[in-house]
């Protein structure tokens, strides 16, 4: 079945770790995203030591689990050559194509929300010790699924204007 369908927020994992080929195969897609005028202003953190993780998962009020995962990919924004008024658009693009790799790797992975919370962007940026242009976008706990989860599907066809 096609990813798009299959992919639903994984927030419970069992304790095997993610390999480094795998984490690879995530950022890759991650980085194939499109994005405007093509400037790609992604740039990762891969988190597997528990304290930065602990600390990561205590952003927000929602991504307390996070701290469980076996990996925590921090989604960066690069500002230098990028396109600002896209740059989140790119980002959200990019994270989308590593929750779906996600799915084809049978890893489980959700999204937690960071930018545009400013409270939320300084913490990750303190706890990532970012330099100066790269700012923090959100979070990806990612790991081998503790549990099978069915998507339903969203199709809604009083969403459609058809203008013809
Ligand atoms: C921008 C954004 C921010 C999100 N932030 C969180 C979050 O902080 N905590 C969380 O558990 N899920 C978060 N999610 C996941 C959504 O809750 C989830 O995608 C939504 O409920 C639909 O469920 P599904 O992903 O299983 O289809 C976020 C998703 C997006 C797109």
């Amino acid at each position: 079945m096609n990813p798009i369908f299959k992919r639903t927020s994984i927030r419970q994992w069992t304790d095997e770790p993610v390999s480094r080929e795998q984490i690879l195969d995530l950022l890759k897609a991650g980085m194939q995203a499109p994005s405007a005028v093509n400037s790609q202003p992604w740039e990762f953190a891969v988190v597997t030591d528990p304290e930065v993780k602990k600390r990561l998962s205590e952003i927000s009020p929602y991504s307390h689990f996070a701290a469980d995962a076996p990996v925590i990919i921090a989604l960066l924004c690069r500002k230098e050559n990028s396109c600002p008024p896209y740059n989140q658009i790119d980002m959200g693009i990019c994270t989308e194509n590593i929750l779906l790799e996600a799915v084809e790797l049978g890893l489980g992975a959700v999204m937690l929300g960071v930018c545009p919370l400013q409270d939320r962007m300084d913490a990750m940026a303190e706890i990532l010790d970012l330099p100066e242009g790269v700012e923090a976008f959100g979070l990806i706990p990612v790991g081998h699924p503790k549990a099978e989860k069915e998507q339903v599907s969203r199709f809604d066809e009083s969403r459609i204007r058809w203008i013809d």
